[in-house]
């Protein structure tokens, strides 16, 4: 098994110096911008991890990262499809990259718009050298060598593969919060969803490497780590052991040093009992639960073929309510779908009230290429999904607001990641994901876990002041 190397932002900066267990690999400081690359990512947290497995990729190769696109030979740009608005950024985005291939620069599409689009980019954007979807990312080294040997048109565009994306390198942004990705793909239909066009089958990684890549996580400082998956909790392990998504939360929460296990996101539909009963075994499994419903109304979830009902969704929620520490739920809502009535839309809203989620992330329906949805009848006119996205997003202020509010005076112990601008004032997540801010005399408090009382909240966080340990 090959070791997993770690590298840390500050590489970035001065690239001989602090490159964690890998000094030899990048020992490449040339200021000019032959072997150096920019790489731009949009969209979902997966992307970003893919990002960030790309990154080490190309370090280990010698290349060096730079933080704008004029001070690079390579410039690369991770892209999102999930909605139309996502993918015409990338076009807009790569319309100002138009120029630069006269400069001798090599530009490449990584991503869901790289696997949707395929070669037809390159008779869209002629300047664009390289294509290649998320699936193919194995094959990286390969296809940059023959961008780099001056091929014009370099695609990796497989998607049919059993394979998931191992790295040696990985340069993560977060020194205390990793992201792991558990599994890739989706084998879910979901009607609306290019996901399982973009990035291909399900494929669980092995449980055995996963753990091995954790301990040494933890061993390069990692207290955090969230779990990735597009249905993380569909998660089957190839190994023989055959790990259960619940028995590898408890392992991984059990590995020295890591103090918080997160996961997202989770499918409604595989959201079972045992993982619950994880939860209350063990407090470093955080109590935070991402669990996507997209509508309240049965008749629009069969039409989306989301595999579940408003009220088994429901018996998910009770079941999540049950467990004993109280778990923070938040889910995605998407308004519009073809055929969605007033009624189905007030079954959203009622369902927004009966949950009383902690967040909601609200999506207008947008027709994707090749989804089963794009072809129905009866689309919603743009000016009604609007509506009713600003009626949505607006009781679910109220909503939060009103939870929030409850929360002044409760203790939260808060991993901090962050200092405000203002003095003595820092803030972080708490385990059950809710930002909070808090003040302390304290000189450095990055990376630290310290308790928290809350004192009072803004329209999505929490305030509050760190609790000096006696
Ligand atoms: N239109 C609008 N929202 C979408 N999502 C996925 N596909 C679409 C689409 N075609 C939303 C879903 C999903 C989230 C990541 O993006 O709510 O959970
Ligand atoms: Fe898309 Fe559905 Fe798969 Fe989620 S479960 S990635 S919404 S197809």
């Amino acid at each position: 098994m090959s070791r997993i190397i770690d590298i840390r932002i500050e590489a970035l900066a001065n690239p001989t110096a602090s490159v964690t267990e890998a000094p030899a690999v990048i020992a490449h400081s040339s200021a000019s911008v032959h072997g150096t690359f920019f790489l731009e990512t949009f969209g979902c947290q997966m992307n970003e991890h893919d990002s960030e497995k790309v990154a080490g990729l190309l370090l280990a190769r010698g290349y060096q990262q730079v933080g704008t696109p004029e001070a690079a030979g390579l410039i690369l740009y991770n892209t999102c499809s999930i909605r139309e608005k996502a993918a015409q950024k990338v076009f807009s985005r790569l319309g100002e990259y138009r120029g630069l291939k006269g400069e001798g620069k090599k530009i490449g599409l990584l991503g869901c718009v790289a696997q949707q689009e395929g070669e037809d980019i390159f008779s869209r954007a002629p300047w664009v050298s390289l294509v290649c979807g998320s699936a193919s990312y194995r094959k990286l080294p390969e296809l940059l060598a023959k961008v780099e040997a001056g091929e014009q048109r370099v695609a990796g565009l497989d998607n049919d593969t059993d394979e998931t994306f191992e790295t040696e390198i990985t340069r993560r942004d977060n020194p205390w919060r990793a992201y792991l990705t558990i599994i890739e793909g989706c084998d879910k239909a979901c009607a609306y969803c290019v996901v399982p066009f973009t990035r291909g089958p399900e494929r669980s990684r092995d449980s055995g490497r996963i753990l091995v890549e954790l301990k040494q996580l933890a061993d390069f400082g990692y207290s955090e780590v969230q779990f990735l998956g597009q249905t993380v909790n569909s998660y089957a392990d190839p190994s023989p052991r055959k790990m259960r998504f619940s028995e590898l939360l408890i392992e991984a929460a059990q590995v020295p040093g890591i103090r918080r296990v997160r996961f997202t996101t989770s499918h409604p539909r595989d959201f079972t009992l045992d993982i619950i009963a994880a939860m209350n075994s063990n407090a470093a499994i955080c109590n935070h639960v991402h669990l996507p419903v997209q509508s309240g109304s049965t008749r629009v979830l069969r039409a989306m073929q989301r595999t579940y009902s408003r009220d088994e969704y429901l018996e998910k929620i009770a079941m999540i309510r049950c467990a004993k520490r109280r778990t923070a739920i938040t889910t995605d809502v998407i308004v519009g779908f073809p055929g969605e009535t007033n009624g189905d839309f007030d079954e959203t809203l009622s369902l927004l009230d009966e949950v009383k989620y902690d967040g909601v992330f609200s999506f207008k329906y947008s027709p994707r290429p090749n989804t089963s949805a794009s072809t129905m009848p009866d689309a919603i006119p743009e000016e009604e999904k609007s509506r009713r996205l600003a009626l949505l997003q607006e009781k679910q202020r109220v909503i939060q607001s009103e939870t929030l509010q409850s929360l002044v005076g409760e203790v939260y112990e808060v991993h901090v990641d962050g200092k405000s601008k203002k003095e003595n004032s820092w803030y972080g997540h708490s385990s059950c994901n809710r930002v909070v801010s808090l003040t302390s005399p304290a000189p450095d408090l990055l990376g630290r876990y310290v308790k928290a009382r809350v004192t009072g909240c803004t329209a999505n966080s929490l305030v509050g002041e760190q609790i000096p340990i006696s």
